[in-house]
């Protein structure tokens, strides 16, 4: 999504800009731009369409100097990714110049309201309404201060917003609602940015923007105020990147990279949160009795996070012996959700500052219920408004498809079903002893696994120019399979589904025919029969299996025209080796099609608008 910068203090902006702006990369983004204040005291705005480095070029054509900037990666939502459309957007006479982050929802309504004015538009964005919004309040009103807490009420939608006026050079604005945005100072400069990765490097400490303040920031200090212009007090907070680490170690991918982190993040989630043999979650000041009232348990998320929820429901569902469902975000914050006390929502996000999520999570509050954030950026929005929080400590993600964040995910809410089957009366104590082992062996097994790549390797050379592929599971193999289709799609841009395996035949078997690639997840001896007569079906149609098993059968190796093997472990914990292979796989996939593996095209990393 796009990713806003912004620089005040002594040194030149430009480079600053760029930098931060380089950081920003990896939520996903189609164009860029910035604009600085020159020594004339005249804002001066460079852009291009792609990558940073076409605007990079661009610079070195057209140099901008100056001390106050700021600067923008676009993730299109109104109008192509064009040059035009790209940010700084700024009145006719670069008086004001401005990015956002977020959706403008009634840009149509203030569109046409200013072209009465005889304001003119050039491009399909909402932002640019919001620019000439700013210039004519500031016209109307005369001070910056008056026409940002005029625009932050008129505007409907989500914004996170750095603004320049050639009337006041030496300071930055900032205005928010919704849509992250974080202020950091150091000595002399000051620095904002849409998260603290950005500017981690710049300042120790951030002040997290709150919805609808205005921000002065200027060289080396800012000040916040209320929309009626009072003066607010914050407190800063340390920046704390958790295993930050923003180089690939040698990797030629980040996803690479943290698919092989992952036994050192169980490791670390492990080590956190089981004390002296049993799960432990008062460092996240959590006790027994946050959940004994539930009632019923619903786990919201978007994506990947969504299906570690899928991945835990069962698990959860018989330790603590209460129902569980497991809910889109966005389906679920639109569905009028029947929510009391007794309720406990559990909302999943790596990011923490997933749209959808963060909506759901207000929506739960808001009826009653008790809310538990699971995220894994320290100090994110659903971080700070759940009643609690437990980080995953997957250290901070990178690669736009997510490997380890959701391994962490699933880990943490294995581990919530194990602390909270205490408050069940049919749990044993050497029940949850054994499975506290048997999930302290599992970082072991995915070494194991990731030590014996090749075969994965070959396997997606031999299969990366299929058009399709289907996954198949039961119980939890069908929410391994759908993350691993999904890891597939997104990266390779290959059409994949997946399916619950007895599902099949009531429809999409009509797509099977000579050479299909189907892949069946089979860990669960009681479940495997089931899944294997599935496969068979669609073998007699002519697909190509590939079965990814922790079973030492005949009859798998005897349908199936590839077998992976997984180490053996606790069903209700295959998850966290069946998805190993699978993610590799989807990695070498996209290798073989020489596509941008950490980038993949049209998504972005934190999907901060509906
Ligand atoms: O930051 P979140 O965990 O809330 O993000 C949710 C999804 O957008 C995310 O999991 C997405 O599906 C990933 N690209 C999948 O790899």
């Amino acid at each position: 999504m796009c990713g806003i910068v912004g620089y005040n203090g002594r040194q030149n902006a430009t480079e600053i800009l760029m930098q931060n702006l380089s950081k920003l990369e990896y939520r996903g983004y189609d164009s860029a731009g910035i604009a600085v204040v020159n020594a004339q005291n005249k804002i001066e705005v460079q852009k291009s369409k792609g990558a940073l480095a076409s605007l990079q070029d661009k610079l070195k054509k057209f140099p901008l100097f100056g001390s106050v900037g700021i600067g923008h990666t676009r993730w299109a939502t109104h109008g192509a990714p064009t040059e035009t459309n790209a940010h700084p957007h700024f009145s006719d006479d670069l008086s004001v110049a401005l990015v956002h982050n977020g959706i403008i929802e009634n840009h149509a309504e203030l569109r046409e309201k200013l072209e009465k004015h005889g304001y003119v538009f050039y491009s399909q964005t909402d932002t640019e309404v919001l620019a000439k919004l700013v210039h004519y309040y500031k016209n109307k009103y005369g001070s910056p201060m008056d026409a940002l807490a005029r625009v932050s009420i008129r505007a409907t939608g989500s914004f996170a917003c750095c603004i320049l006026f050639d009337s006041q050079p030496d300071t930055m604005y900032c205005i928010k609602k919704e849509s992250p945005l974080v202020v950091g100072v150091s000595d002399g400069e000051s620095f904002v940015a849409s998260d603290a990765l950005a500017i981690s490097s710049n300042a120790k400490e951030v002040f997290f923007v709150d919805n609808l303040e205005i921000v002065q920031v200027k060289k080396g200090e800012c000040k916040f105020f209320t929309l009626d212009q009072e003066p607010k007090q914050k407190t800063p907070t340390k920046i704390d990147l958790d295993g930050y680490c923003s180089c690939k170690n040698g990797y030629p991918h980040f996803m690479l990279k943290e698919i092989y982190e992952q036994p050192e993040v169980a490791e670390r989630v492990l080590s956190r949160y089981i004390k002296n043999g049993e799960v432990n979650f008062l460092s996240a000041g959590i006790d027994q009795s946050f959940a004994h009232d539930a009632k019923h348990i619903s786990i919201v998320a978007c994506g990947s996070a969504y299906h570690a929820g899928l991945s835990a429901k069962q698990t959860i569902e018989s330790l603590c012996g209460v129902r569980v469902s497991v809910e889109l975000a966005s389906e679920f914050r639109y569905r009028n959700p029947i929510l009391d006390k007794d309720d406990l929502v559990v909302l999943v996000s790596q990011s923490g500052e997933t749209a959808d999520t963060l909506a759901a999570l207000r929506e739960a509050k808001q009826r009653g219920a008790k809310t538990l954030a699971v995220v894994n950026v320290r100090g994110s929005a659903i971080a700070r408004e759940a009643h609690k929080t437990i980080l995953t400590f997957a250290g901070t993600e990178i690669a736009v498809a997510t490997t380890k964040a959701y391994v962490a995910q699933v880990l943490v809410l294995q581990l919530f079903g194990l602390f909270f089957a205490k408050n069940n009366p049919n749990f044993k104590k050497s029940t949850q002893k054994s499975y506290i082992l048997a999930l302290l062996d599992i970082p072991k097994k995915m070494q194991s696994l990731l030590s014996n790549s090749s075969i994965l390797q070959k396997l997606a050379c031999v299969h990366s120019h299929h058009k399709d592929a289907y996954f198949l599971g039961r119980g939890i193999d069908f929410a391994t399979a759908q993350e691993a289709s999904l890891k597939l799609k997104e990266i390779s841009y290959m059409h994949t589904e997946a399916y619950a395996a007895g599902e099949l035949k009531h429809g999409s078997i009509s797509l099977v025919e000579d050479g299909t690639l189907v892949v069946g997840i089979l860990t669960n001896p009681a479940l495997a029969e089931k899944t294997l007569s599935n496969l068979v079906e669609a073998k007699s149609r002519g697909a190509y299996i590939v079965a990814i098993t922790n079973l030492e059968s005949s009859k798998i190796k005897n349908v199936a025209d590839e077998v992976v093997f997984v180490p053996h472990c606790l069903p209700m914990f295959s998850t966290f080796l069946s998805i190993v292979p699978l993610q590799l796989f989807a990695y070498y996939v996209a290798l073989s099609r020489g596509l941008d593996i950490d980038k993949p095209r049209n998504l972005a990393k934190s999907v901060t608008v509906e």
